[in-house]
């Protein structure tokens, strides 16, 4: 597990429960793939989906304990298992700093590894969890799959609106991490207006966090992220800083836009290319608009924790807000 939660030891306690469950969840796994997946695992990231189902589970009556280690697990196992898939169709070689599965046992068994993820992921759910709604847990599933395929669809094309991209990444990240929030608040039969605000808060912390983890892929450090970066412009991908720079360009001066006369109609770019692209939506001030449009959904969230009738909740959200909104992995 990352330091990530060291100042909150109380969180950092349930976190290490959430990965000894995980671990036991993959136990039987097939021994060619055990070894790997657990590498996954004890490698850990910073937990925040499962950080964020404890968090919301002090919201109601009876903290639920163990269904809230249940569910936070799940999900972590989700999260996981969307990387692994994602790391196949990027072709990416490191995440968190160790080689991916698809570099080590090729795409075949990559995605098995995830399936079976996945399947074990959904063996943690009882049916009975409180208030939890099927229908919210199926649709943050969903949206994270047709996000991806969107994003895949749509590869090369870097002319896209900010609307567009802003459902991109509802669906790939804001989805989880709402119903992470949402799902602490459910099982313990928080109010239903307090599950609410916990779904949106989430979904505004998911929506920062990726802004945040698009800006790295211009400005962050390959080594301290433990994963290549510079490659969503390479892949096709655009993203907000890049959407950003695109709009200052065509404001500044309709006639000469060299960062748009280089993406227009480009469905690959040459490594030279991106980088090209990216020094452009760098100097035409992408990641500053980038800042810019997260700190408004972290201004959005906080208008709703103040709404949090619980003020132990309160400042633990305000405090993985903090941590999140100056973080560089
Ligand atoms: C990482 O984002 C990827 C995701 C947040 C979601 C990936 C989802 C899928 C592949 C759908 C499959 C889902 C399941 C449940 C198996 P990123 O690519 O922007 O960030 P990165 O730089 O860390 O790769
Ligand atoms: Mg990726």
């Amino acid at each position: 597990m990352s330091d990530f939660w060291n100042d909150e030891p109380s969180i950092e306690a349930k976190l290490q429960q959430v990965s000894s469950l995980i671990l036991t969840s993959i136990e039987q796994s097939n021994p060619f793939i055990r070894e790997l997946l657990i590498d996954r695992v004890t490698r850990g990231g910073k937990m925040i989906r499962p950080a964020l189902v404890i968090i919301g589970s002090k919201l109601g009556e009876t903290e639920r304990e163990e269904e809230a280690i249940r569910l936070a697990s799940m999900l972590e196992m989700i999260h996981l298992a969307s990387l692994i898939h994602d790391d196949i169709i990027d072709g990416s070689r490191t995440r968190r700093g160790i080689p991916t599965l698809n570099s080590i046992v090729g795409p075949k068994q990559a995605v098995l590894a995830g399936d079976y993820l996945l399947s074990k992921a959904l063996s943690l759910i009882k049916g009975e969890e409180g208030d939890l709604k099927a229908s919210v847990v199926t649709n943050a599933f969903s949206r994270l799959c047709e996000s991806e395929l969107t994003q895949d669809a749509e590869v090369g094309n870097f002319l896209i609106s900010s609307s567009s991209y802003l459902r991109r990444i509802g669906g790939k990240t804001a989805a989880l991490f709402a119903l992470s929030a949402y799902s602490g608040a459910a099982i313990t039969l928080g109010e239903k207006y307090q599950q609410y605000l916990l779904h949106r808060i989430g979904y505004c912390l998911g929506i920062a966090f990726q802004i945040k983890d698009d800006i790295l892929d211009y400005t962050g450090d390959a080594v301290k992220l433990g994963k290549e970066i510079g490659k969503d412009v390479h892949m096709g991908i655009p993203t907000y800083p890049l959407i950003a720079a695109l709009k200052v360009e065509s404001n500044n001066n309709f006639e000469n836009r060299p960062l748009f006369e280089l993406v227009k109609h480009k469905k690959t770019l040459s490594k030279k290319a991106s980088k090209k692209v990216v020094a452009l939506a760098v100097s035409l001030g992408g990641v500053e608009k980038s800042e810019e449009f997260a700190q408004k959904y972290i201004n959005r969230a906080f208008i709703d924790i103040e709404k949090i009738n619980n003020k132990e909740v309160q400042s633990l959200l305000v405090s993985l807000f903090t941590k999140l909104s100056s973080r560089t992995i």
